[in-house]
């Protein structure tokens, strides 16, 4: 793996290796002195040609001892090296491996998505009860099926944008059936000297959990806001009310205040019909509905208005024959007006919004709407939903609350995602078979 390359090249470098380079070397230099000067030497100390004859015959085999001694000394140090390198490199590979299977987190290696390699705690996440349970396997078949695609497009964005550790949250399917939110950073490594992806993969069903208890809560202290929020909002009007009647009732003559009477009424009158919608959800109507349908209904019934505005919807990119879905067509048709109202009043020069609809899996259908307006800030997305909570002049704030609530009435999931001066895109996730879910839910 990576690590164990950079030690190698540590070990390279802090102890001087006898390369056959360097061996060779050494060779010719010692060879080249010998053949250059001891001709030269004998010749300076001995005059007798038979002598001379008898030392270039010993002096032959003397340089022949002498390399030999000289190039074993110098293989076998080699050699030395080369056997302590590799005994260090093996303890590091050890300890690597020990350290990876001891990790308190769940680690994944794979490549095109097949796992190579995978811990103790890989093996628990996936509740696998041993290796051959997901090594050779594809990563796709623990990952719950409406989550894929969000996988795929992190791992298309991994692959252009090497070398650099990647965050997701997806839900994970284990082999026991059991889907757990969970938490990935993966790396790029070298995993038996071939490109792969280390991926760390942390449980967070039970963070998920309390923050959704805590939104739950939040949720359930909405009522209690929402009560406070009704009276604040209409007791603001109905003092002016109050105050202009009462100028009106000193001196006759006042009545041009009866038009912002009427303008005060008029917002009383908004409120308490937005309430009355609000208190519908009860009376539900549940049964078989075709999601297509339902869209291009709406959009026809809010055909003059987009056009009014300039607005054109663009049902884009819908899947054929999708499956009808257990839903109350009514509270749905009530959501789609109340997304598609809003993403026209967010495009006050006018544009296009793009109506897409697909199924995961025969589990969800997936509804989304982009528009191209003024979008909505990071910071306020969390505020969406809350009771009153408006940035329009005329706005009541109510419409998006009522919508989670039918959303959250029809076990589904409403996620916006939004780019300021770019647009905004509202994804619906509504589960298929949820009737079953509702009966247990409600027995
Ligand atoms: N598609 C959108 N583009 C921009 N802002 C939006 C969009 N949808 C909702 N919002 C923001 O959310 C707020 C609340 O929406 P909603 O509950 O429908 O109330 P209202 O439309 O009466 O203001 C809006 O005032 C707006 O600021
Ligand atoms: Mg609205």
């Amino acid at each position: 793996m990576e690590l164990e390359k950079h030690q190698v090249k540590q070990l390279n470098i802090h102890k001087n290796t006898l390369t056959p380079t360097t061996i060779t070397m050494l060779y010719f230099f010692i060879g080249s002195i010998w053949v250059m000067f001891s001709d030269e030497i004998v010749f300076v100390f001995f005059k007798d040609p038979e002598i001379i004859i008898k030392i270039q015959t010993y002096k032959g085999w003397l340089f022949v001892i002498i390399t030999s001694a000289l190039l074993f000394l110098l293989i076998y140090k080699s050699r030395k090296q080369l056997i302590k390198k590799q005994t260090a490199l093996k303890e590091s590979e050890t300890r690597y491996r020990q350290l990876i299977e001891l990790f308190p987190e769940a680690i994944f290696v794979h490549r095109s998505g097949t796992i190579l390699f995978s811990n103790k705690e890989g093996l628990k996440i996936l509740s696998a009860a041993q290796l051959n349970d997901i090594i050779g396997k594809s990563i796709k078949q623990f990952i719950a099926p409406e989550d894929l695609k969000l996988v795929e497009k992190h791992a298309k964005h991994f692959h252009f944008h090497n070398h650099h550790a990647k965050k997701f949250e997806c839900k994970i399917s284990r082999l026991n059936g059991e889907k757990i939110d969970a938490e990935t950073t993966s790396i790029p490594i070298l995993y038996e000297e071939v490109p792969a992806i280390l991926s760390v993969t942390r449980n967070i069903t039970e963070r998920k959990r309390t923050e959704e208890l805590l939104r739950k809560s939040e949720k359930l202290s909405t009522a209690g806001k929402l009560a406070a929020a009704i009276a604040h909002e209409i007791r603001n009007p109905l003092t002016s009310v109050k105050g202009f009647l009462q100028l009106i009732n000193k001196d006759n003559s006042n009545i041009s205040f009866i038009p912002l009477i009427l303008e005060e009424i008029e917002r009383i009158e908004k409120i308490v019909n937005e309430m009355l919608v609000l208190a519908k959800p009860q009376a539900q109507h549940f049964g078989q509905c075709d999601i297509t349908k339902l869209l291009e209904q709406t959009v026809i019934l809010l055909n003059s208005e987009a056009v009014m505005h300039n607005v054109e919807i663009v049902m884009n990119d819908i899947e054929t024959s999708l499956p009808k879905i257990y839903c109350d067509q009514n509270q749905l048709k009530q959501v789609f007006i109340n997304i598609f109202k809003n993403g026209i009043e967010a495009m006050p020069k006018g544009g296009n919004i793009f109506v897409n609809a697909r199924s995961d899996f025969q589990d969800w259908i997936l509804i989304q709407f982009i528009d191209q307006g003024y979008g909505i800030p990071k910071e306020k997305i969390r505020a969406l939903g809350e009771p009153f909570y408006t940035t329009k002049d005329t706005g009541t704030g109510l419409g998006l609350m009522y919508s989670f609530n039918i959303i959250k009435n029809h076990h589904g999931k409403i996620s916006f995602s939004s780019e300021e001066n770019k647009g905004t895109t509202v994804t619906l996730t509504l589960p298929i078979n949820f009737k079953s879910k509702q009966t247990k839910a409600q027995p």
